[in-house]
């Protein structure tokens, strides 16, 4: 049976297209919780780990699709600081996966101009994983292109600690003084702090049908545009990025203000 199916395996109406146009709208930052590969497995009778694998083809689809249409850094969710709660062969799985996608997709990524960048407690990741993610960075760190930000083992709330303690640190040592402490130089001490004036989030997606943040980029999803997709994470695609983006432009964003 082809089509697309949602997190109960129902068969999702072909969705309306709305259209998107390629100029200044496009969101410069987006951001996705790449979610639904268990399902997606599951509703074909495959193990979860065949899901993840999809998962990767689909990262590298919108990879290349991002980049084309000129947006600036695509953040996406690979591994959580909770994720190591998963069981041990998932979890292998989950550490392999990134030197498999620099193995297959660096060559692209050179072509597209793409600079890889990771966010996340990279130290604690099996040696191999830690690898291939600095060899990646390192290959394509003279590309000027989007920034392909990965958040490998990474948690929002440990992210903010972190900062919070790093400026403390500074208070202490008489290097700073408490009212020096802005929004402009608490960024400068988060992790994303190397995406520059591309740092907060403009359109967060997230797949399979859960509307939650789970712990994902606290700080710089202050005022982004949520999107919720009903599409599993390995049957999402171009058009589906476009989709949300066209939703996205037809938003408007009032940061507060009227
Ligand atoms: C959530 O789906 C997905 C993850 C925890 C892993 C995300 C990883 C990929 C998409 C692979 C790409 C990674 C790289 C580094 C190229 P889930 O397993 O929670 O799905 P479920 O909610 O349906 O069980």
């Amino acid at each position: 049976m082809k089509g697309l199916f949602n997190k109960r395996n129902q068969k999702i109406k072909e969705m309306t297209t709305v259209s998107f146009n390629i100029d200044e709208t496009i969101p410069q930052h987006i951001a996705i919780i790449m979610d639904g590969n268990g399902r997606w497995a599951k509703n074909k009778f495959m193990p979860r780990i065949a899901g993840h694998k999809e998962g990767m083809n689909t990262v590298k689809k919108v990879t290349k699709r991002a980049s084309q249409i000129g947006v600036k850094v695509l953040s996406l969710y690979a591994f959580s600081t909770e994720n190591w709660k998963r069981p041990d062969d998932e979890v292998n799985f989950l550490m392999q996966l990134p030197v498999d996608f620099f193995d297959t997709f660096v060559p692209e990524l050179m072509e597209q101009n793409i600079k890889v960048q990771v966010i996340g407690f990279i130290d604690q990741l099996p040696k191999h994983t830690q690898e291939s993610v600095e060899q990646a960075i390192s290959v394509t760190e003279r590309n000027t292109g989007m920034v392909l930000n990965f958040a490998l083992n990474y948690g929002g709330r440990s992210e903010l600690l972190e900062a919070s303690k790093a400026l403390a640190k500074k208070v202490k040592a008489g290097e700073i003084d408490v009212e020096d402490i802005t929004e402009s130089l608490f960024e400068e001490s988060l992790m994303t702090c190397d995406l520059k004036e591309y740092q907060n989030v403009d359109l967060m997606i997230r797949t399979s049908g859960e509307e939650r943040i789970s712990n994902f980029m606290l700080w710089q999803n202050a005022y982004s545009e949520f999107y919720f997709s009903q599409v599993l994470w390995p049957d999402f695609n171009e058009q589906a990025l476009e989709q949300a983006i066209g939703v996205y432009q037809k938003r408007h964003r009032r940061f507060g203000g009227l």
